[in-house]
C-alpha cells in the first residue's frame, strides 16, 4: 500500500502560480507535498510544533482525531484490547500482520530467551542514587545496550530490546527500593514476567494474579503506538541520522519523559493526590486550569490530535472500574477523577477547546491499584510504546527514500553585525 498521487494543489505567490502534488493516504487523508516548494519559490513552510506537518508516510497506525478512531495496522484498538495480548500486538506492529500460531509461539520463545541482561550491566544500576528517577535509568540502560550489541543485526536487536526492557524496567524499580533484583522466569509470559520481576522477593514464592496480568496486557496494548507523536518523531529523527536502534529508542524514552507527553500519567496522580489533600475540592482546580494567569493545567486532559474523545481513555475508564473492583481496591482518587471529568466535560472552557480526558487520565489509577509506584508510571508507558517505536524505526530504515530529518526555520535574530 502506498500514498497515491491524486492531482495538484496550486499556490499563488507574487506573480507565480505553483503547482504542488496532492497525495492521498489509504484512509482518505489528503496532503500537499511541499518538498519542492523552496526550490521553485524560495519559500519554506512554518508550522509551530509541527501541528499540521506530515513528516513521513506510514503504514503502521491510523488516527482520526475528529472521530476518536485508532487503528494499529488497520485493526481497531477496541478489538485488539478485547482479543489480543501485548506480545501479539508487538508482532503486529513490528511485522505488519497478525502472527500465525507458529509465528507467535516462535516470537514468544525468542522474547523469553533474550530477557536476561548482561551481568555487567547490573553494576550500572548500583551507581545510581536510590532517589534516581527510573526514566533516567531506563534511557541510559537502553543506550548502553548498544555497547553490548554493537553489531547492526536489526532483527535480533529488536528482540533483545523488547525482551530486555522488561527486565531493565523491573530492575530499576528494585534498585529504587533497595531490594535484590529478581531474574526473569522462562515459564511466564511477557506481562506476567514483568509483574513477577517487580513484585517477587527471594524469601517467598510469588503467585501471579490473573487480574493483574490482564490489566497489564490491556494497558500495554493501549500505549503500543500512536503514530507521529513527540517521542516517536524523536525516534525517527535520531534514527534518520543513521544512529543505531538502541540510541534511537533511548532518545524516544527521554522525549516521553516530559509531563506534556508520557510524563503526564505521573502528574495526573500527583494532581489527584493534591486535590484530595486539599479537601477534594475539584471544582477549584477546574477553575485554576481555566485561569490564564495561573499556569496550572488539568493533567490528563487535552490532546493534539483527539478533538472528540480519546478511544484509549474510554477503554481505560471502564477498565479502572472493573480492575479496582476485582482487586477489591477502593481508591478515593477514582471518585475525584470521575468528578473532575464530569465537571470539565460540561464546562464551556473545555467544551470550546475540545479538551477530553486522554490515555493518561485513568491509567495511573489502574497502575496504583496494581501496586505500581507513581514514579514508575512513565516507565510503564515506555514499555507499552516500545513496539511502536521499533516498528516506526524499522519502517524508516527499510524505506529507500527516507532522508535525514532536517527541518528549516525562519530566522528572527539580529541581522549581520560586526564583532
Ligand atoms: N488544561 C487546561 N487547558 C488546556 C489543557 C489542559 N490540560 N490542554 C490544553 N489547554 C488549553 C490551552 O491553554 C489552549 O487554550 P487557549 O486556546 O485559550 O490558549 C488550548 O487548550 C489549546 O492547547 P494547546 O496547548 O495549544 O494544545 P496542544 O495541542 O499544543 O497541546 C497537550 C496538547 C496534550 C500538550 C495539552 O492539551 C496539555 O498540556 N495537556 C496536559 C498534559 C497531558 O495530559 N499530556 C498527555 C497527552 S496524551 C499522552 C501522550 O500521547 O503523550
Amino acid at each position: 500500500m502506498s500514498i497515491s498521487d491524486i492531482g495538484k494543489a496550486k499556490i499563488v505567490y507574487e506573480d507565480q502560480e505553483v503547482e504542488l502534488p496532492l497525495m492521498e493516504g489509504t484512509m482518505g487523508e489528503k496532503a500537499i507535498d511541499i518538498s519542492k516548494l523552496r526550490a521553485t519559490t524560495g519559500l519554506v513552510t512554518l508550522d509551530n510544533g509541527y501541528g499540521n506537518t506530515g513528516s513521513c508516510s506510514s503504514e503502521i497506525t491510523f488516527i482520526d482525531g475528529d472521530k476518536g478512531v485508532l487503528l494499529y495496522r488497520g485493526y481497531p484498538i477496541e478489538q485488539l484490547a478485547e482479543k489480543a495480548d501485548f506480545v501479539e500486538v508487538c508482532y503486529l506492529l513490528i511485522y505488519g500482520h497478525l502472527p500465525s500460531a507458529d509465528e507467535l509461539s516462535g516470537f514468544r520463545d525468542k522474547l523469553t530467551h533474550h530477557s536476561l541482561i548482561h551481568e555487567d550491566m547490573k553494576k550500572f544500576f548500583e551507581g545510581y542514587p536510590p532517589s534516581a528517577h527510573p526514566m533516567a535509568i531506563l534511557s541510559a540502560m537502553v543506550a548502553s545496550l548498544s555497547a553490548y550489541y554493537p553489531e547492526e543485526d536489526g532483527d535480533t536487536n529488536i528482540i533483545r530490546l523488547l525482551a530486555k526492557l522488561n527486565t531493565i524496567a523491573a530492575f530499576s524499580y528494585k534498585k529504587s527500593i533497595g531490594q535484590p533484583y529478581i531474574y526473569p522466569r522462562n515459564d511466564l509470559d511477557y506481562a506476567g514476567d514483568f509483574l513477577h520481576m517487580m513484585h517477587a522477593v527471594p524469601a517467598e514464592p510469588y503467585e501471579l494474579d490473573d487480574t493483574l496480568v490482564e490489566a497489564l496486557n490491556l494497558l500495554l496494548i493501549l500505549h503500543a503506538d500512536h503514530e507521529q507523536n513527540c517521542s516517536t518523531s524523536t525516534v525517527r529523527m535520531v534514527g534518520s541520522s543513521g544512529a543505531n536502534l538502541f540510541a534511537s529508542i533511548a532518545s524516544g524514552i527521554c522525549a516521553l519523559w516530559g509531563p506534556l507527553h508520557g510524563g503526564a500519567n505521573q502528574k495526573v496522580i500527583q494532581m489527584l493526590e493534591r486535590i484530595e489533600k486539599d479537601g477534594s475540592d475539584y471544582k477549584k482546580y477546574v477553575a485554576m486550569a481555566k485561569d490564564k494567569d495561573n499556569d496550572f493545567r488539568l493533567m490528563g486532559f487535552g490532546h493534539r490530535v483527539y478533538k472528540n474523545f480519546d478511544p484509549r481513555a474510554r477503554i481505560l475508564k471502564k477498565s479502572a472500574d472493573a480492575v479496582l473492583s476485582k482487586l477489591g481496591v477502593n481508591d478515593p482518587l477514582l471518585d475525584i477523577a470521575r468528578n473532575l471529568e464530569e465537571v470539565a466535560l460540561n464546562d464551556e472552557y473545555f467544551v470550546q477547546r475540545k479538551l477530553y480526558p486522554n490515555v493518561d487520565f485513568y491509567s495511573g489509577i489502574i497502575y496504583r491499584a496494581m501496586g505500581i509506584p507513581t514514579n514508575m508510571f512513565t516507565v510503564m508507558f515506555a514499555l507499552g510504546r516500545l513496539p511502536g517505536w521499533i516498528a516506526q524505526w524499522k519502517e524508516m530504515k527499510e524505506n529507500p527514500k527516507a532522508r535525514i530529518y532536517r527541518p528549516r526555520q525562519v530566522y528572527t535574530g539580529a541581522t549581520q553585525r560586526d564583532y
